[in-house]
C-alpha cells in the first residue's frame, strides 16, 4: 500500500509565523476605538495594543467586556488570550458605553454584517452601531476617522454609515477590509499580505496609516499599503474572497473527476501548484469551505451582481460545487455502508482546524444528510462541540475520536484536525472500519477500508 504524503504538498497552508505574542514596544500617541468585540474587532484591538496604540473595545456584550477587562480573549484564538492579559486594564480596556468614542481619533467598525433570507448584507447592527457613534461624536470638535472593518458591499458606507455618523461634521470615513483568517489571526493581523485603505480623504488615510505604521515597520516581509477610493476597498474585500473559494470550487470540481478516474488530485494540485500563475496554496480538495466569510461574502456578491442585472456565473458554479461535497462524501460512504440503523461517527464540527467556529461548517449538511439516510450520529471535535449542540441538538457527542468510533458501523471525517492523523488503534474499535475521509487527513492503511473523497 501506497503511504500517504500528507502535509508535504500543496496541502500545506502555513500560518503565518508568530514571531512573538507580546511587544513591549513604546507607547503610540494614538487613541482607538474599535466597536465590536467578536473574532476581528477582539484581534484587532489586541494587537493594535501590542503595537502601542490605546484601545478601547465597545461590545454591548457585558461579558464579552468583562472578559477582556479580566484579561481573557473572548474568543478562542491562538495567541489571543496571551495579548489581551498582557494589556488588559493598560493599553486595552472594554466597555458597554458608546461615549468611550469621544475620547478616541480613530474608531474601527468591526461589527457584525451577516446575510439577509436572500443572500443580500444585512447591515442593521452596523448601522445602530454608526448611529450610536454618530451620538458619541456629537459636539466634538476634533476631526475624527472613523473606518469601516466590516464587510459591507461597496457603496454601503458612504450611502448608509456616514450620514449616521455626522459624515459632514468633522467625521472622516474609510473602509479598511480585514484578511485575517480564523485559527491564525494574530499572525495575519501582525504580519499582514497587504493592508486596504479605501477613504473619502487624505486625512482619513492618513490617519490609518498611521495607526498601522507600527505593524507595517515589525513585519517581515513588510506589507503593502495600498490606498483606494472607499467602495474599492470593499470590493477588493469580495474580489478577494471571491478568488479564494472560486479556487477551492474547482479544485473539488478537478477532484470529483480526479477521483472518478482512479486520480489522486492530491497529485495533480502539487504539479499545478508549481505554475505561479496557478500557485500551491488553497488547493486542497476535500468536503468544501465553510466559515463566516466565503459564504456569505459570495452571497452577498451574487446578490449585489444580480441587482446590477449581471449573472456571476462563476460564482453561482463556486457556491453549486460547494454544496454537492458533503453529498458526494456521503455517497462514497454509501458504497460500503447502508447507513440507515448504523451508528456513524463524524469527526470534526469546526469549518476548519484551530477554531471553535461551527459556521457554515460543512459537518452539518454531512449530518443532515446521515440523518436522511437514518445514521444514529455520533459527532466529536476537540473545541467545536458546545457550538455545534446549539446549531444540531438531536445527535450524540462524544468525549473524544476514540469514543466516537468505538463500535460506529462507519465514519467520515470533516474537519482536518491533526489529532485525527494519529487516530490509528482507534479505528480497529468500529464494528465496521470504513471511513470515508472528507479532508485527507487519516493514513490509508491495512484493516481499514478507506476512501479519500478527491484521491
Ligand atoms: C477566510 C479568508 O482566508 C480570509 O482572508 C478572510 O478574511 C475570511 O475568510 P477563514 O474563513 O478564517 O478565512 O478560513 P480559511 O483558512 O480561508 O478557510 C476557509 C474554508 O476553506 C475552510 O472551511 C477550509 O477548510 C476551506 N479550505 C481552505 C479548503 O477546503 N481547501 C483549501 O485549500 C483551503
Amino acid at each position: 500500500m501506497r503511504a500517504r504524503r500528507r502535509r508535504t504538498d500543496s496541502a500545506a497552508e502555513p500560518a503565518r509565523e508568530l514571531k512573538r505574542f507580546v511587544r513591549a514596544g513604546p507607547a503610540r500617541d494614538m487613541d482607538v476605538s474599535i466597536v465590536g468585540a467578536g473574532y476581528v474587532g477582539t484581534t484587532a484591538a489586541a494587537c493594535l495594543a501590542d503595537a502601542g496604540h490605546r484601545v478601547v473595545a465597545i461590545d454591548t456584550d457585558a461579558s464579552v467586556v468583562d472578559a477582556i477587562n479580566d484579561g481573557e480573549a473572548p474568543i478562542h484564538e491562538p495567541g489571543l488570550d496571551e495579548l489581551v492579559a498582557a494589556h488588559a486594564g493598560d493599553r486595552l480596556t472594554a466597555t458597554t458605553a458608546y461615549a468611550a468614542v469621544a475620547g478616541t481619533d480613530v474608531t474601527l467598525l468591526a461589527l457584525p454584517t451577516p446575510s439577509a433570507p436572500d443572500g443580500a448584507v444585512d447591515t442593521s447592527i452596523i448601522e445602530a452601531g454608526a448611529d450610536a457613534v454618530g451620538e458619541a461624536l456629537a459636539g466634538r470638535e476634533a476631526p475624527h476617522t472613523v473606518a469601516v472593518k466590516s464587510t459591507v458591499l461597496p457603496g454601503v458606507t458612504a450611502a448608509r454609515i456616514g450620514p449616521r455618523l455626522g459624515a459632514a461634521e468633522g467625521v472622516h470615513l474609510a473602509t479598511n477590509p480585514e484578511f485575517l483568517r480564523e485559527g491564525t489571526a494574530v499572525g495575519d493581523f501582525t504580519a499582514p499580505t497587504r493592508i486596504v485603505i479605501g477613504a473619502d480623504s487624505d486625512r482619513a488615510a492618513d490617519r490609518l496609516e498611521e495607526l498601522y505604521a507600527p505593524i507595517v515597520e515589525a513585519a517581515t516581509p513588510e506589507p503593502t499599503v495600498l490606498r483606494t477610493t472607499l467602495p474599492a476597498g470593499m470590493m477588493i474585500k469580495y474580489a478577494n474572497n471571491a478568488f479564494l473559494a472560486g479556487k477551492i470550487s474547482l479544485i473539488n470540481d478537478i477532484g470529483n473527476i480526479c477521483k472518478a478516474y482512479g486520480v489522486d488530485a492530491y497529485e495533480v494540485a502539487e504539479a499545478i501548484g508549481l505554475d505561479d500563475r496557478i500557485g500551491r496554496r488553497f488547493l486542497r480538495s476535500g468536503v468544501g469551505f465553510g466559515g463566516s466569510c466565503f459564504p456569505k461574502d459570495l452571497d452577498a456578491l451574487r446578490h449585489a451582481a444580480r441587482a446590477a442585472d449581471y449573472e456571476p456565473t462563476m460564482l453561482d458554479a463556486t457556491v453549486e460545487t460547494n454544496d454537492r461535497q458533503p453529498e458526494r462524501l456521503l455517497e462514497l460512504l454509501d458504497r460500503h455502508v447502508d447507513p440507515a440503523g448504523e451508528r456513524i461517527a463524524v469527526l470534526g464540527l469546526a469549518f476548519k482546524p484551530g477554531t471553535d467556529d461551527v459556521r457554515h461548517s460543512r459537518a452539518f449538511p454531512v449530518i443532515e444528510g446521515l440523518q436522511d439516510r437514518g445514521a444514529e450520529v455520533v459527532a466529536y471535535d476537540p473545541v467545536a462541540t458546545a457550538n455545534a449542540r446549539a446549531v444540531a441538538p438531536g445527535i450524540e457527542y462524544a468525549d473524544s475520536a476514540a469514543a466516537a468510533l468505538s463500535g460506529a458501523g462507519g465514519a467520515v471525517v470533516v474537519t482536518d484536525w491533526d489529532e485525527f492523523a494519529a487516530l490509528d488503534a482507534a479505528f480497529d474499535a468500529m464494528a465496521r472500519p470504513v471511513v470515508v475521509d472528507g479532508r485527507r487527513i487519516i493514513e490509508r492503511r491495512e484493516g481499514i477500508t478507506y476512501e479519500g473523497l478527491t484521491w
